[in-house]
């Protein structure tokens, strides 16, 4: 555990039997049809790269790159995609892929976003769901775990771009965390 972190909320261990449940869970859901994974990155990386493993039915993959800051210094009052999606999802079963969902803003836009190239059907799927902050009301179809709302990091989840590559979900000590910076 590096000295950054006060506690570790999901383990190593609970990640991993979680994600091969979604894994099954989805191929289940989806036996017979074709998938569309659509991973928001960066913080959906580690997650999906993972779970993708874990998917039986015959998969596609893309990702889509979205900022919550307007140009990097001033958090803005909604996402943007900047970088969006390059396989056509015309017609087919998408399942979109995000690391936490904590206002639900990003989710939506992106979900409305995807809706206009006319796929057969949406689904959403997260590792982490904070319920307590919802200011849009965004259903998520695969819940890895809800968790209390605290800032975390770690599996793909970052802080200023750092964390991401640490195994767990664990709790950044408040004197590191800067919540104005990413709310
Ligand atoms: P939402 O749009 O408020 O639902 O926020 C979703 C995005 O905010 C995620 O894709 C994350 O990148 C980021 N985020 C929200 N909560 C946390 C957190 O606790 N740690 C790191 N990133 C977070
Ligand atoms: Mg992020």
């Amino acid at each position: 555990m590096t000295e950054d972190i006060a506690t570790i909320l999901v383990d190593e261990n609970a990640i991993q039997q979680r994600v091969a449940e979604l894994g099954r869970q989805i191929s289940e859901d989806y036996q017979d049809r074709d998938l569309i994974l659509v991973a928001i990155i960066n913080g959906a990386l580690l997650f999906t790269a993972d779970l993708i493993r874990h998917i039986t039915v015959p998969v596609k993959l893309d990702c889509i790159r979205v900022s919550s800051y307007q140009g990097g210094i001033t958090p803005a009052s909604e996402p943007r995609i900047i970088d969006p999606i390059r396989i056509d999802i015309e017609g087919e079963n998408v399942l979109l892929i995000d690391d936490i969902l904590d206002t639900g803003k990003t989710l939506r836009k992106v979900v409305k976003q995807l809706e206009a190239h006319k796929p057969l059907s949406i689904a959403t799927c997260v590792l982490l769901d904070k319920q307590t902050n919802r200011h849009v009301s965004e259903p998520c179809d695969y819940v890895g775990f809800n968790i209390a709302d605290h800032f975390v990091v770690g599996y793909g989840l970052d802080f200023a771009e750092r964390y991401r590559h640490l195994p767990y979900i664990g709790v950044l000590k408040p004197e590191l965390q800067n919540p104005p910076e990413w709310v």
